[in-house]
């Protein structure tokens, strides 16, 4: 899809269909030169998410669509992600190959956000995933043109790209696990740090990990014919940075559990288990085409957890790269074991400012929080703090989660220095995950996201929702990393 922007006050150029948005108690605007039937705005009231479509009688549009944002004081930036994302769907329904959002109110100093918030809402909202069905039809829509004025337009064109690297990561997600393997990651991160200047990419593989002392890494790849990797991506900002941030996301494309095998009903979920990989890949989308102030590296460790003769076992015992061993009690709790090697290797070879990792680590995240927030913790109040206030402004929301002595407690091996599972019936799986990894990290001002609930089946919001992949991170670790 092409999208282009133009303001307000210049002439419409011809669409399939223009959509123009309207609060609720005051008259539809009809831009100039737009001609409707005088029936089509009668009883039209711009009740939130309200829609009314119609033939255009005259003027540059073939249709006309109006779309409701509501009392003017409810309006914010989640109803116009959500109303973006009804035009680009309507759009879609009416066969148009063009479709044009027309904003034409006054909005004061939220303008930029709320074209960001329109922009990320219709170009996420005309995700689709058919290309590997045999019979669907490509979509008909090719052109995106916003109005708005200067403000709500400059942050339409950061929201567009926003949502690009969105969609990028929710396309590697919901991509079936035999066809999105470590190495195809590996291939994709090759590509992204192809297209922008500021980005190069290192790729460590499983040699280079024996090296470093990543058997943590290595023992669960073990048990699988796909090699391991740890992808390093680096953006440089073109001033001086004043900071230096590291993203790691748990990239497993496919998590069976290993020996400690999962039950079968949803085991096809666990394709999803690279949702944290994803989003740092789709953050580095994003950051090709916008600058941030601080360099940022991104690291995502990827491998197969699989079962077979050579899998790691529980009982098993393996070293990481900071000489800390493990037991490995429980192979299905591999996501810390490559997270702890990921994480030793950005403290001691990246040495970053601040470090954040999102994973789908524990069930028991989704029990607490269920699918529409991420939990957080971590070692450093204003990381979880920052965090917590980028998911407000972004909508992807976070909520606090303890890190308690007594969770730390629970991760103290008996024959190792450490173990990869609490002890039974120790209660909050969530907070003894993100304990066992703040091991790795030491004195890093550090925040552990656990996105396990976030990164798909969520409620429908329009924009995203339902059985596939959110994408949840890429916004919210953007909007994060342009504060810092
Ligand atoms: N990938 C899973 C976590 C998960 C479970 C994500 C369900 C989304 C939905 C992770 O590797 C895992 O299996 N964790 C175990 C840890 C336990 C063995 C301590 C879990 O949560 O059951
Ligand atoms: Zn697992
Ligand atoms: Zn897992």
């Amino acid at each position: 899809m092409k999208i282009s922007f133009k303001n307000t006050t210049q002439a419409l150029s011809k669409t399939d269909l223009l959509v123009i948005f309207s609060r609720q108690g005051s008259k539809v605007k009809l831009p100039q030169g737009v001609q409707v039937p005088p029936l089509a705005l009668k009883s039209f009231e711009g009740k939130e998410r309200e829609m009314r479509l119609t033939d255009a009688t005259g003027g540059p549009a073939a249709r006309v669509l109006l779309i409701g944002l509501g009392d003017s004081k409810t309006i914010d930036c989640e109803t116009l992600r959500r109303c973006g994302a009804l035009a680009t769907k309507k759009a879609e329904k009416t066969h148009s190959a063009s479709v044009s959002l027309y904003f034409d109110l006054a909005v004061g100093k939220q303008s930029e956000a709320l074209g960001q918030a329109l922009a990320e809402g219709a170009v996420m909202g005309a995700y689709r995933l058919t290309h590997f069905q045999s019979t669907a039809k490509p979509t008909a829509l090719k052109r995106l043109l916003i109005y708005g004025n200067k403000e709500f337009n400059r942050g339409a064109k950061r929201g567009q790209i926003i949502a690009q690297a969105n969609c990028l990561a929710r396309r590697l997600k919901d991509t079936p696990g035999n066809l999105m393997r470590p190495r195809d990651l590996v291939s994709e991160a090759k590509k992204i740090a192809k297209a922008g200047s500021s980005l190069s990419v290192k790729i460590i593989d499983e040699k280079a990990m024996a090296r470093l002392n990543m058997d943590a890494l290595l023992s669960v790849s073990r048990g699988s014919c796909e090699p391991a990797y740890l992808i390093h991506l680096i953006y440089k900002p073109k001033n001086k940075s004043t900071r230096k941030i590291c993203l790691v996301g748990k990239g497993l494309t496919f998590d069976a559990g290993g020996i400690s095998l999962k039950p079968s009903g949803k085991m096809d979920e666990m394709k999803y288990d690279m949702s944290g990989g994803a989003a740092v890949l789709g953050v580095f989308k994003a950051l090709a085409e916008i600058d941030v102030d601080a360099e940022v590296h991104g690291l995502v460790p990827t491998s197969e957890n699989l079962p077979d003769g050579k899998a790691v076992k529980p009982g098993d015992l393996v070293t990481a790269m900071n000489g800390l061993s493990i037991e490995v009690l429980n192979t299905d709790a591999e996501g810390r074991l490559i997270l702890a090697d990921a994480l030793c290797y950005a403290k001691e070879k990246i040495k970053p400012d601040a470090m954040i990792d999102l994973a789908t680590l524990t069930g028991a995240v989704v029990v607490a929080l269920g699918h529409e927030l991420s939990g957080v913790m971590g070692n450093d109040q204003n990381v979880i703090d920052d965090l917590i206030a980028a998911g407000k402004r972004s909508g992807e929301l976070v909520w606090p989660l303890p890190l308690h002595d007594v969770h730390h407690e629970e991760m103290k091996g008996k024959v190792g220095d450490l173990r990869n599972i609490s002890s039974p019936g120790a209660g909050a799986g969530s907070s003894t995950g993100g304990a066992f990894l703040s091991n790795f990290v030491d004195n890093i001002p550090w925040a552990h996201l656990d996105i396990a609930g976030s990164a798909w089946g969520a409620a429908d919001r329009d924009y995203q929702g339902g059985a596939k992949g959110t994408g949840v991170g890429v916004r919210l670790l953007f909007d994060y990393l342009q504060q810092s």
